[in-house]
């Protein structure tokens, strides 16, 4: 049984997005699956169940590692009560705000419940269980990984003290986008912590910035909705300034959207968690930009918006 999801690029604001501001999120071409089967060992014991990712990682959920609870987490969350086989892979790099570890989750929990024979269920449905496994490596996170990768698409995403609100943002053109990666792995955990802690220290400065990102997020809605991409462009590099503000950039961030504006962009700005991980451009034409890195020695890709697809995002079938 066979389940998958996409990753994600946030396009605005990341981090805003966890103290109840909206960001908007799609979903890329690059993604995740699963494929759950039946082991004979241990069939009734659900902590003898195994998860495979290549040659990187093979645990039983009952494991004392992160990765063996967010499975066991998972498998709850799922209502699996015997074991399982889950063998994931991913074509996108882990620690690099792209939502692999969403991506992952959410596919599992389809290729779960393919293998327990229940009927695809909704995208919110599936985004909300495979929180159970997000929460165990990001600890708090605003679940805007997850929501993407079940659905793809643009999504204005706001979780607030109520709940989560959802919209789908209809393009009114196609969004071509150049995806760098600086080769420094970011935990989104610690940057989380960082924010918190400026704030802590600096409640206005990191209040100012939260504003002003929830300014730039409203305005880039429109620019989408509008194909006004020299517009979205600009509020990209804003929410880029603002984030270095934070503290969220690095060199290599900051080396990677200067080539990218060098080389045609739009607009460049981090992506995700911020302290390494990638970098998003948007391009009418991603080809230069894509050039440019791989010359300065960085690996890039470039991914229009994957649309939202019942196929893709709902799909938990039989091999
Ligand atoms: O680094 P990623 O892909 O997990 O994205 C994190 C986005 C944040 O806003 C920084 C955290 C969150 O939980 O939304």
């Amino acid at each position: 049984m066979i389940g998958s999801a996409c990753g994600k690029v946030i396009l605005l604001g990341e981090h805003a997005v966890v103290y109840g501001a909206p960001a908007l999120v799609v979903g890329i071409h690059r993604g995740a699956t699963a494929e759950a089967s039946s082991i004979a060992s241990g069939a009734g014991d659900v902590l003898a169940s195994e998860l495979v990712l290549g040659n990187t990682i093979r645990v039983c959920a009952g494991d004392d590692l992160d990765v063996a609870r967010a499975f066991a987490a998972l498998l709850e969350a799922c209502d699996v009560a015997s074991s399982v086989r889950v063998e994931v892979t991913t074509d996108l790099p882990a620690a690099a705000g792209l939502g692999c570890s969403a991506a992952l989750g959410v596919a599992i929990v389809r290729a779960l419940d393919g293998w327990r024979g229940i009927p695809a269920r909704s995208p919110g449905d599936a985004a909300r269980r495979a929180m159970a496994w997000e929460s165990v490596f990001h600890g708090n996170p605003s679940g805007i990984d997850a929501a993407a990768a079940a659905r793809g698409g643009c999504l204005l995403y706001q979780r607030t003290e109520t709940g989560v609100t959802l919209r789908e943002i209809r393009l009114a053109g196609p969004l071509s986008l150049a995806i760098g990666h600086t080769g420094i792995a970011s935990s989104t955990r610690a940057m989380v912590e960082h924010v918190a802690k400026l704030r802590a220290r600096k409640p206005e400065l990191v209040d100012r910035s939260f504003e002003g990102i929830r300014a730039l997020v409203s305005n880039a809605r429109l620019a989408l909705e509008a194909n006004d991409m020299v517009g979205l462009g600009r509020l990209m590099d804003l929410n880029q300034m603002i984030l270095s503000g934070l503290m969220l950039s690095t060199e290599e961030i900051e080396t990677l959207c200067r080539l990218a504006r060098e080389a045609g962009a739009l607009g460049a700005k981090l992506t995700g968690s911020g302290g390494g991980g990638c970098v998003v451009a948007l391009a009418n034409d991603p080809e230069p930009i894509l050039r440019s890195w791989e010359k300065a020695g960085f690996r890039s890709f470039s991914s229009s918006v994957l649309p939202v697809s019942a196929d893709k995002a709902e799909r938990s079938e039989a091999p």
